[in-house]
């Protein structure tokens, strides 16, 4: 077991951005986590159903570097069950550390959207995506993109219009990790009555509705928003 990273404690007298603070910190805190040379990614199956909130609840712990959001360390995650609604829906993919136990050490997973604009009747499909997370010790090694860039190209195969999702605004491994692939911030004008929905649950459930935003990656033009 390693060390938990370190916790970034921002100094008030500091203009820089808890952003600008989490690059210039970013080689210590991952300095405690083990090298993988290899990973792989797949469909999650049953099996990996009663493994995956302790993955979830290794991930929150990212959370206790920033100084607002470090309550999410201590909140619920997704419940076996869920897990397995996915599972049989085969809108689950797990990455493995490659060695022979085959143990998930992130998830991603989301549910098709039928959308209607307000400038037509037609319809489109978007593939949401509920939640990624990816164990504490194998975080910053490229799986959490492997995990999104597996997402995008299902979606694009299976004729999805776009990528949606909900996160933290102003948080690196949020809305800063999205914006890295491609995905673009919306405007609360530009929200889809999905996303106007699930925001309002959000809110409606405690979350602040300014430090939360929701995002975009069309999948028209290859990915690009
Ligand atoms: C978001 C998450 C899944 C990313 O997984 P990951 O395996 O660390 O991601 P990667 O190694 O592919 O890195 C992706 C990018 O995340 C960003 N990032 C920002 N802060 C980070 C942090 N503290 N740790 C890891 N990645 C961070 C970087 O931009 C990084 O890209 P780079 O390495 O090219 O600079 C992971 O940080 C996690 O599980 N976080 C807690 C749960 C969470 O916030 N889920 C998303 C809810 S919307």
């Amino acid at each position: 077991m390693t060390a938990p990273p370190t916790i970034l404690h921002p100094i008030s007298s500091d203009t820089s951005t808890f952003s600008d603070q989490w690059h210039k910190h970013r080689s210590i805190a991952y300095s405690n986590k083990p090298l993988i040379s290899k990973f792989k990614i797949r469909l999650a199956e049953e099996r990996d159903a009663p493994l995956l909130p302790a993955v979830e609840r290794s991930a929150g712990r990212t959370f206790l570097q920033h100084p607002k959001l470090a309550w999410i360390a201590d909140d619920g995650t997704q419940s076996v069950e869920q897990h397995l609604d996915f599972i049989k829906r085969g809108l689950e993919w797990v990455a493995v550390n490659g060695d022979a136990k085959d143990a998930p050490v992130g998830f991603l997973n989301g549910f098709l959207n039928e959308e209607t604009t307000s400038t037509s009747t037609s319809t489109s499909t978007t593939f949401h995506i509920q939640e990624i997370s990816v164990e504490a010790e194998y975080q910053g090694k490229g799986i959490g993109r492997g995990l999104m860039e597996t997402a995008r190209q299902w979606a694009a195969g299976s004729g999805c219009e776009a990528l949606t999702l909900t996160t933290f605004r102003n948080v690196p491994w949020n809305e800063g990790f999205y914006r890295s692939i491609g995905f673009r911030t919306l405007d609360s004008s530009e929200l889809t009555r999905s996303l106007e929905v699930m925001m309002k649950k959000e809110a409606d459930a405690g979350l602040a509705l300014e430090a939360r935003c929701a995002m975009f990656l069309s999948l028209d033009s290859g990915g690009r928003s």
